[in-house]
């Protein structure tokens, strides 16, 4: 459907507010912009264009993205608006401890009051590394302005020795392989830069991978969005077309959550599904839908994603790299694969519908874009488990896991945290076996805290040295989108928050069967009560700051992790005056 592009302000334009003003505050609100070279006569009410840039030296996969705002820019300008660039919080995934994910939601906090206090009436979100796009993109759900994602686009693939590398899948695989002596140090260490060749986000379906193409799913980014390379030449133009559609948006008064619908939540959940995405985007998708007050649980990713299979053969579900995945047909061309399942008729900020988009857009190389027929893997759809475990939720992604292991009964053995867990590993005398369940606490949303990557847990080095490569493991940590191996991760409620996990004891027996969605602890509850009258509760991980504000808010990974008072929006009201 196309869009109706008339003028048809329903009131003032934000900015006009401010720059149509012809009193004190009036001369205040531009004659400091005019500092900056700007005429007078682009502030007679033309849309102006907010460009929320997460450009860091020390967020790599987002540092191009200041060109990419030349580009977007250009783009503004042609079609009538004033493009004005503003800095937000940006979140290194590989430079920020205790983790980048403590600091989604102080991102999303930023965005929204920046979008919020500012004269702007359209948003372009500028980002790209794990939790830069989700985190703006739920501050700016919270405003509801006319809003645009770009994201800074996969670095090339990495190149070592005549083999493609994968950022992260290959840094699991080589470190394994140097614990089992299979190769040096020296070889692991000269992987190093092969690996990462040029700016952009991780080359595999990783979080950031994932995400972007969330992006393209939910019709809220330009087609291609999630697959152009990040120094592809077409990414540049995209920003520019980019940059004239967020005008056009803007004119027609189509906001954020008028994409972000039921059916395009479920579109993004299939084409998540298809194209064996990373766990943490159902964290992000519930924060979202969250924001923009869109009835969406945990569970849904189980049932939406039912049957849909893996399409997109992509480290690390798969073997390729999303350089490939691109000229294989990128997005429009696996959604048009999976065309019978999806909301054909969602909207996009492009201007078509969703199916509209896709229709003929074709697969150039079968063996990275599966067909139907001849799927890389069967039902590859997040698994959502329940039991004694986990009452509120567990998820386990049987894409990238062992698939004899996705019905298992082991021992456990119990690490209270990620410092135990490394102490511990790799000692001789540590008594574990193949069959054991490796389980970790303490590193959900609350208590590391910011719930980081670490439950994708290497396995033993005595046991790699047998030749072993998959364990179940179990944790209320994440995992790299990266990463693989049959992981039950986000158990719910955390053992922080006095789930059951803070009670599993090492030699429990653990049960997890995948396809009847259980996790169970084989402990009578009569145990577990007198265990919980043991436990000596939460630690304070802050009396101040931040991380004093998060701790005591954060809901749980079944809900989203976003903070409880940040939960649905506060909308675009023009505040009042500043002096
Ligand atoms: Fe930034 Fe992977 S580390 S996208």
């Amino acid at each position: 459907m196309a869009d109706d592009n008339s003028e048809r302000p329903v009131k003032p334009r934000r900015s006009q507010h401010s720059y149509g003003k012809l009193d004190r505050d009036g001369f205040i609100h531009r004659s400091w912009m005019k500092a900056q070279g700007l005429p007078d006569d682009v502030f007679d009410g033309r849309p102006v264009i907010g460009i929320c840039n997460t450009w860091s030296e020390l967020t790599p996969c987002n540092a191009h993205l200041r060109e990419i705002a030349e580009y977007v820019k250009r783009g503004v300008w042609e079609a009538g608006g004033l493009p004005l660039e503003f800095p937000a919080m940006s979140l290194g995934e590989t430079q920020m401890r205790p983790t980048a994910m403590l600091f989604r939601n102080l991102l999303a906090m930023e965005v929204e009051e920046s979008i919020r206090g500012n004269p702007i009436d359209g948003v372009v979100l500028l980002g790209g590394c794990d939790k830069t796009t989700p985190g703006q993109l739920m501050g700016a759900a919270s405003v509801d302005l006319p809003t645009l994602v770009i994201s800074s686009g996969p670095m090339l693939n990495g190149k070592f020795r005549g083999k493609n590398i994968g950022s992260g899948t290959d840094v699991w695989r080589l470190s394994e392989a140097v614990r089992a002596g299979e190769i040096t140090k020296e070889d692991f260490f000269a992987a190093e830069s092969a690996m990462s060749r040029s700016r952009g986000f991780c080359n595999t379906m990783g979080s950031a991978s994932s995400f972007a193409a969330v992006a393209e799913s939910l019709g809220v980014a330009m087609p291609y969005n999630g697959t152009l390379p990040a120094v592809d030449a077409r990414r540049q133009a995209m920003a520019h077309i980019s940059g004239r559609r967020i005008v056009e948006l803007v004119k027609s008064d189509q906001r954020l959550s008028s994409f972000l619908t039921r059916e395009a939540f479920e579109n993004a959940i299939m084409v998540h599904a298809a194209i064996g995405g990373s766990t943490n985007s159902v964290i992000h998708l519930l924060a979202l839908a969250g924001r923009v007050g869109v009835e969406l649980t945990l569970e849904d990713f189980d049932k939406v994603g039912k049957g849909i299979p893996l399409l997109a053969n992509i480290q690390p579900s798969g073997e390729y790299l999303m350089e490939d995945l691109h000229y294989a047909g990128g997005l429009p061309a696996l959604m048009n694969v999976l065309k019978d399942r999806l909301h054909v008729g969602a909207k996009s900020v492009e201007g078509r519908t969703v199916g509209e988009i896709f229709d003929g857009a074709g697969v150039y190389n079968a063996e990275v874009i599966a067909s139907l027929d001849n799927p890389i893997k069967e039902d590859a759809g997040m698994w959502v488990l329940h039991g004694n475990l986990a009452p509120d939720g567990a998820l386990i992604k049987p894409s990238a896991a062992t698939k004899e292991l996705l019905s298992h009964r082991g021992k456990a053995v119990v690490f209270e945290n990620i410092e135990e867990f490394k102490a511990r590993i790799d000692d001789p005398d540590l008594e574990v076996d193949e069959n054991s369940v490796l389980l970790l606490k303490g590193c959900g949303p609350k208590g590391y805290p910011g719930m980081p990557e670490v439950g994708n847990m290497p396995l033993p080095e005595k046991l790699l040295k047998k030749g072993v490569r998959d364990m179940v493991r179990v944790s209320d940590a994440r995992m790299s989108g990266t990463a693989f191996g049959t992981v039950v991760l986000h158990v719910s409620p955390e053992a922080e928050a006095g789930g059951p996990l803070a009670f599993v004891e090492t030699g429990d027996e653990i049960l997890l069967d995948g396809p009847g969605r259980r996790l169970e602890l084989l402990v009578s509850d009569e145990e577990l009560a007198k265990r919980r009258e043991r436990w000596a509760g939460p630690t304070e991980h802050s009396t101040r700051g931040y991380v004093h504000l998060y701790t005591n808010h954060v809901q749980q990974a079944n809900k989203g992790c976003d903070l409880d008072f940040l939960v649905g929006g506060s909308g675009d009201e023009v505040k009042r005056e500043s002096h």
